[in-house]
């Protein structure tokens, strides 16, 4: 007896359209590589991310959404992106920037290569103990994201309610972590996912270390870049300006016993004495050359010859206790480099050649919603190419879905009733298959999802 199998599943997004390069389409079908991302041989035995939270591309999926959410905020005005922004090496162009109700105390950071600062606390002044603990921080500001539980705001709970009523966040949540509760340590991990899975190693630097040692000439740089780069590291006692002593290459973080570099003033007025972190000092300006600053926690300084300036001859303020001692002289004096205004414009060239590209452009790390600020997902295709295998008689239904997901297999013999027969997970890499003996009369099979 001839049977005729129909076989196709119905797709569960949040729009109509399917369109994988459409704006505002997220497809959790294909996600973007977050998890396994390449990175030069010379950087290495640095790597600030817990135990428990390694990226996975569903995870970093889900922080990359939130990260560009401005839902995250009170009154769905202000994301993490406002302040951080992708064309700027993710910082911002305003000195303090503006929260949903004011402005912030210090500057924006960049942040690129987070993950692989050796000082594994983070803010300027290093007071959240982790990235995982940093991320939150700003949504329960009351003046950034505004759930801060008092002056009025709503509660950290009123956030996690917000988003266990949006549909998106269920699948997400359940995708990355087996199940949809959302809480304040899953939304921790996973922003912190997507933060550390920001990375930049293809600069002008990048190509030349991967030829040449540190102290060697690199062959595709001008001699103003070489010179530069060497005043960058040779210490001041050896005609350099010091600054491998706290901004090592090739990563160009912190030292973590870095004191601070006598930048004091503070903007809400007044002193500060406790900054002490920096960002990489990679990407301080955009591919085309355009600065991604101001620079500092107080953004005192517009230009790289303004960073240069300062620490030039480093201000001898008294009320500094704590200035670092790489940065005073003997005799209560601070650092005079005496540098020319020819070497001031090499070390600025220098620091050029450490911005990357794929940073600034990379769609893995760009905003997932459309102009209106809609996303929809694509969570089953809107298709699938089944074989039949009459030989045997059973049929198997194979498609690439969302991972993590338990879907439901459902059969009919009319098309319009549909019954539930089975459920169907698919493997780590989203594969979905379903194989069924045929029973006759006709029937018709798809998969579905319900969040
Ligand atoms: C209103 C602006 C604003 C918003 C919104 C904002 N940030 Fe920030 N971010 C800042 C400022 C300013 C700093 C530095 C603050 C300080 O050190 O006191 C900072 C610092 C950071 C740092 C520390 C970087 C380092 O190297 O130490 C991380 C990470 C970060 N933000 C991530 C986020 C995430 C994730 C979100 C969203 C949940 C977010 N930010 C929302 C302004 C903002
Ligand atoms: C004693 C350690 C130390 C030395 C040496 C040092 N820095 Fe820094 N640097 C810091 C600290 C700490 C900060 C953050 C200070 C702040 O914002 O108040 C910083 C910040 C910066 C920033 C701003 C980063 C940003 O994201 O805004 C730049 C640029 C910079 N340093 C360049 C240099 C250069 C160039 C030299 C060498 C001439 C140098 N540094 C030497 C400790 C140091």
């Amino acid at each position: 007896m001839k049977t005729n199998i129909f076989l196709f599943v119905i797709s569960f997004t949040f729009s109509t359209s399917f369109s994988h390069a459409q704006e505002g389409v997220i497809d959790l079908t294909n996600l973007h590589n977050y998890a396994n991302q390449s990175r030069p041989a010379y950087i290495t035995n640095r790597d600030n991310t817990p135990a428990n939270n390694a990226i996975t591309n569903a995870g970093a999926t889900l922080g990359r959404v939130m990260f560009y959410d401005k839902r995250m905020s009170r009154n769905n005005s202000v994301s993490c992106a406002s302040c951080h922004q992708q064309a700027r090496g993710f910082a911002d162009s305003s000195i303090a920037s503006t929260g949903v109700a004011g402005t912030t105390g210090r500057h924006s950071m960049r942040l690129i290569n987070s993950r692989f600062s050796n000082e594994a606390k983070f803010f300027w002044d290093e007071r959240a103990a982790s990235l995982e603990a940093q991320t939150t921080q700003p949504i329960r500001d009351h003046v950034e994201m505004g759930f801060s539980g008092a002056s009025g705001d709503p509660a950290f709970t009123d956030l996690v309610n917000k988003l266990n009523a949006i549909s998106e966040y269920r699948v997400l949540f359940a995708m990355t972590y087996g199940t949809p509760v959302i809480n304040e340590t899953n939304i921790q991990k996973a922003l912190a996912q997507f933060v550390r899975s920001i990375q930049s190693f293809d600069s002008k630097y990048d190509a030349g270390r991967a030829v040449a040692n540190d102290n060697q000439p690199f062959p595709n740089f001008t001699t103003s870049e070489n010179n530069g780069k060497a005043l960058f590291l040779n210490p001041p006692g050896a005609g350099g300006a010091g600054c491998a002593g706290c901004h090592s290459p090739p990563h160009f973080d912190i030292d973590p016993n870095s004191l601070n570099n006598g930048v004091i003033a503070s903007l809400a007025g007044g002193i500060d004495l406790t900054n002490v972190r920096s960002p990489s000092l990679r990407d301080l300006v955009g591919p085309g050359g355009t600065s991604n600053g101001p620079f500092m926690h107080n953004g005192a300084f517009a230009t790289l010859n303004q960073v240069i300036a300062h620490y030039n001859a480093v201000p001898n303020n008294p009320a500094n206790t704590n200035l670092d001692n790489r940065l005073r002289r003997p005799g209560n004096q601070t650092q005079n480099l005496n540098l020319s205004q020819q070497q001031q414009n090499d070390l600025a060239a220098f620091m050029r050649t450490l911005t990357g590209t794929a940073v600034y452009s990379d769609v893995k790390w760009s905003n997932p919603f459309n102009a209106n600020n809609e996303l929809s997902m694509i969570i089953l295709p809107s298709s699938v190419q089944s074989t039949l295998n009459t030989q045997t008689a059973t049929c198997h239904m194979t498609c690439k879905v969302a991972p993590g997901l338990t879907y439901t297999v459902e059969k009919s013999t009319d098309l319009k009733e549909w019954t539930s027969i089975d459920t169907a997970t698919p493997d780590a890499q989203g594969n979905l298959t379903f194989s069924t003996n045929i029973v006759p009369p006709q029937a018709f099979y798809r998969f579905t999802y319900t969040p």
